[in-house]
Parts: C-alpha cells; structure tokens; sequence
C-alpha cells in the first residue's frame, strides 16, 4: 500500500479462505425491508452466482500453467478457494427459496444451458476476459452493497451473506484482471469480455429478477399496483449509488485501469468485524 492507502497495483494480498454457516431455515418471502422488488433483486442475482462463479474458476484454472508469477498463483488458488464457498452457500439459498415455494427449475435450466453453451464456443482468453469484466461488477455492486442503508434491516442471515460474499469480492477483485494482464495483456480483448460480462450479468439478473415478482404475484404475494409503488419508492430512496455505479463501470474502460486504483477493503473488513465475520 502506498502513502494514499491506494494498493500498488500488483501488490499481492493474502486471500483467506473463511466459511461461515447461514441459517436459512426462517427467511420470509420479502426479506430485504419488506420490499418484493429489492429483495428479488438481490435474489435474481443469487441465481446466477453460482453456475457464474464456477464459469469464473474454470477460466482462470485454463490459464494457471502460464502463470510465473507465484504470489498471484497462491492468490488464484485464494480466490478458487473463495469462489468455492459462494457458490455453495448460494446454492444452499436456492433451497430456502425453493421451501419458500418459487420454482426456480425452468429458470435455472435455461441459465445453466447458456453457461454451458457459452464454455463450449467462447476461447478461453475471451472467458478469462469475461471473467475478469464480471469481477469488476462484483467488486463494484460489493462495496455498494456494505453502505446501501435498507440491508441493515433486512433478516440477519442474508446480510451476513451478503457482507460476507461483498467482502471477499473486494479481496480477490484484482485476480482475475491480474491473470488476464499476465497472458493476454489485448485492450480490446478486456472490452470485448467486459461488453459480454455486462450483457450476460444484467440480463440474466433482470430475467431472474421478474420470474420471482411474477412468482409472487401468481400466488397473491404482491400485486402489480404494489410492484409500481415498491419501484417508485426505491427510486426515491435513493440509497443506491448509481452515478457511483455508473463511475465506476466507466473506470474499467480506462486504458490504464487497475481494480486496486480503489482501496475499499478496510470498509468491508470492518463490516465483517460488526458482524462477526472475520475469522470464521
Ligand atoms: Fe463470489
Ligand atoms: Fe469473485
């Protein structure tokens, strides 16, 4: 770290393996704040979390024997070791709303045959680029996620979850950007991951997003009327940042971006300390 507090680009921070236990046997239908649209938001992207994450490993995993480097190789088996966990204790998620009544079969079936698809025809350096666009977005929606306001109101076990996961995103957010640099150091090829990544992440999320609301309102959960409102409110809240998302998302089209030109760690490590979370 340097005088500012901004991490060296290359520095190479230890990424620790952590994996707490979440109870999520006592989830209501609308957790986050009693707002159905928030919290399916939160829920479409937990859908893709894990086929996303494994999609995540298996690219950087293609590229570990052209790897010199072995302080980023022990980061990369970090960052395996973390992505794991997500996407064990997001498929454990997937149970709590199943129990819950969604039927989440068909939904899950289409996203996984496009994950598969898109393994078997993309090359490896454009998956690694994805990859790489996909963990800015994650890094990025992570830090958001520790300061947006209704979360401390939403059930204990999703925000544990949820600081938990946002955390270690920021921990790891340089790997795979690192791997990509250290094999295949194109621009373009970052651009065309990070446009791919944006299209693949927002539109699954949105389509999980509104098959739950449509759950919700077949089964007399919440109505359209209500759906409009609950939007018009979060709108107004304003607890989301998203000119600050928006900075973001233009900062990676940088030719000279590093994702540790932001140092957000000490805010999440201090969240995972409120919580209890640091050493588990
Ligand atoms: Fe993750
Ligand atoms: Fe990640």
């Amino acid at each position: 770290m340097d005088t500012t507090g901004r991490l060296a680009p290359g520095s190479r921070l230890e990424i620790p393996i952590r994996a707490p236990h979440f109870d999520f046997s006592d989830v209501p239908h609308h957790w986050l704040a009693g707002n159905a649209v928030a919290t399916h938001v939160f829920n479409g992207m937990n859908l893709v979390f894990p086929d996303g994450e494994r999609f995540f490993i298996q690219a950087v995993r293609e590229h570990l024997p052209q790897l010199e480097d072995e302080a980023l190789v022990r980061q990369v088996r970090g960052f395996f070791g973390q992505e794991g966990r997500h996407a064990y204790e997001h498929e454990r998620y997937f149970e709590a709303l199943e129990a819950q009544g969604y039927d989440l079969e068909g939904f899950l079936r289409r996203f996984r045959g496009f994950m598969k698809t898109s393994e078997r025809w993309l090359p490896a350096s454009v998956r690694l680029s994805m990859t790489a666009g996909a963990e800015h977005y994650t890094a990025t929606f992570g830090s958001l996620a520790l300061e947006y306001a209704p979360l401390e109101k939403a059930h204990p076990s999703l925000r544990r979850l949820i600081a938990w996961h946002a955390t270690e995103e920021i921990e790891h957010k340089a790997v795979a950007f690192d791997v990509l640099q250290a094999t295949h150091p194109s621009y373009a090829l970052r651009l065309l991951g990070f446009g791919l990544a944006t299209v693949s992440l927002f539109g699954w999320t949105i389509a999980g997003t509104r098959m739950l609301l449509r759950q919700d309102r077949a089964a007399g959960r919440t109505t359209r009327a209500e759906v409009r409102r609950m939007r018009r409110a979060l709108r107004r809240a304003g607890d989301l940042d998203v000119r600050r998302l928006l900075t973001r998302v233009a900062d990676y089209l940088r030719r000279d971006f590093h994702p540790n030109d932001l140092d957000d760690l000490e805010l999440a490590h201090a969240k995972l300390r409120e919580l209890g979370l640091e050493a588990v």
